[in-house]
């Protein structure tokens, strides 16, 4: 492991591995070559003993061209799907990065698990528990690693709030309020996959709402979620005039729009844990808060951030008392060197290699997701519910 200066201030423990072995060369696919897929691409492009072989788009010609744009010769690209990509044994495949929309992520992990490749899989790990539940029965009987695309987690800053958190320093942390986003944010620059139902499912819950869970969840040792109590809605979304969206297609992409734009839960965490969770595609108002979490000892305030970004949103600060007086310290924001893709490739490649756990686990983000499937299903019901999560 390398420690890596910051700015003479801080130190970061880099989670990679320095010294890469370039005698074995992995045999790398892309499922989705869409938006997102490019950041895989640039960052398997950076990494010294990857190869990529195949791509697979439904949208005939579109891996092709993904080749042809990041200047990749010799892969195969004329699958109509991920399934006859991954049932083309001559490619050898050692891992497949799936990129698709998340109504896709449950049906290409579980068919590539199951032919013994290993899974890098894009945020959010599904739509629903279920989807989640039969990936990681998949993964349990393949023995192969998969892991879930959360490269925030890998921030510097990021890490340091879980330091904070498992340091002690805050005492027995009993509140949490978490979330965050935009004030006109719909996802729609490259068409309409994030806000139709058929594709998305999922809508801010989803897209963002993930990455805060996954800040706070993953600082506190990611305890089990028990009950919920979740709201959603989709007044900007469904509104033909917003703003947000291109003039000239507000009242398609209104018409179109199948899933949230805003949602706040009121989350009991195992250890008699509270989360307060709010997110937002779209709102009128320009944050929904600072994320902040109350120990017995100590509260931590992080500045409203997009997480999903990797960044948080200036220096944070611990509330707590010295000799008897209230103090604030101030937890300088740290620069980062590596660029969060490039870790996120590199650590999945490092476990595949070595045989080493995912760098982020389904066994954690299992409960980011059995969150957001109690927060659908009681914002259904309208009333709180239970989470149940079954055996796998
Ligand atoms: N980690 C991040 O920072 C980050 C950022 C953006 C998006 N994402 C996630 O990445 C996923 C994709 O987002 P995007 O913006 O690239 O979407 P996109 O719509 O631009 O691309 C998805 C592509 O997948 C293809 N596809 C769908 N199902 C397929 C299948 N079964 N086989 C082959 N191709 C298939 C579609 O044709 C499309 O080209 C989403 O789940 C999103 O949440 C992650």
């Amino acid at each position: 492991m390398a420690d890596k200066s910051m700015d003479g201030l801080n130190t970061f423990e880099a989670q990679v591995e320095t010294k890469v072995d370039t005698a074995k060369k992995l045999r790398i696919g892309i499922i989705g070559c869409g938006w997102i897929a490019d950041s895989h691409m640039k960052a398997y492009l950076n990494q010294p003993d990857v190869e990529i072989v195949a791509g697979a788009d439904l949208v005939p010609g579109k891996a092709a061209k993904f080749f042809e744009k990041h200047g990749v010769e010799g892969a195969k690209s004329d699958y109509a799907s991920h399934k006859e990509m991954l049932d083309d044994e001559s490619l050898a495949l050692d891992a497949v990065s799936i990129c698709t929309y998340n109504r896709q992520h449950a049906e290409p992990a579980i068919y590539a698990l199951k032919k013994g490749v290993n899974v890098l899989l894009e945020k959010p790990f599904t739509v629903t528990l279920d989807e989640a539940i039969e990936v990681m029965k998949a993964e349990k009987e393949s023995g192969k690693v998969l892991s879930i695309g959360f490269q925030p987690r890998l921030d510097a800053n990021m890490q340091m709030i879980k330091k904070i958190c498992q340091s002690g320093e805050l005492g027995e942390i009993y509140y949490i309020q978490t979330g965050g986003g935009r004030r006109r944010g719909i996802p729609t620059p490259f068409g309409t996959t994030f806000i139709e139902d058929k594709t998305a499912g999922l809508g801010a819950l989803g897209d963002i709402g993930c990455y805060s869970l996954d800040m706070v969840l993953n600082a506190i040792g990611y305890p089990k979620p028990l009950t919920v109590s979740g709201y959603k809605s989709n007044f900007f979304g469904k509104c033909p005039t917003y703003s947000g969206y291109r003039a000239d297609k507000r009242a398609e992409y209104a018409d179109l729009f199948g899933v949230d734009d805003f949602a706040a839960a009121f989350v009991r965490l195992e250890g008699g844990i509270i989360l307060d969770f709010r997110i937002a595609w779209a709102m009128n108002m320009d944050t929904p808060g600072d994320t902040i979490i109350l120990g017995t000892k100590g509260g931590l305030r992080i500045p409203s951030t997009e997480c999903w970004n990797g960044s948080v949103g200036g220096p944070m600060k611990i509330y707590h008392e010295v000799c008897g007086q209230q103090v604030e310290t101030e937890i300088p924001i740290i620069k980062m060197k590596e660029g969060l893709f490039d870790l996120k490739i590199r650590t999945f490649l490092d476990a595949v290699k070595n045989g080493t756990p995912a760098p982020v686990p389904s066994s954690q983000i299992l409960y980011n997701q059995a969150i957001i499937d109690g927060i659908a299903k009681s914002a259904e019901c309208g009333r709180e519910v239970e989470i149940v999560i079954p055996e796998i």
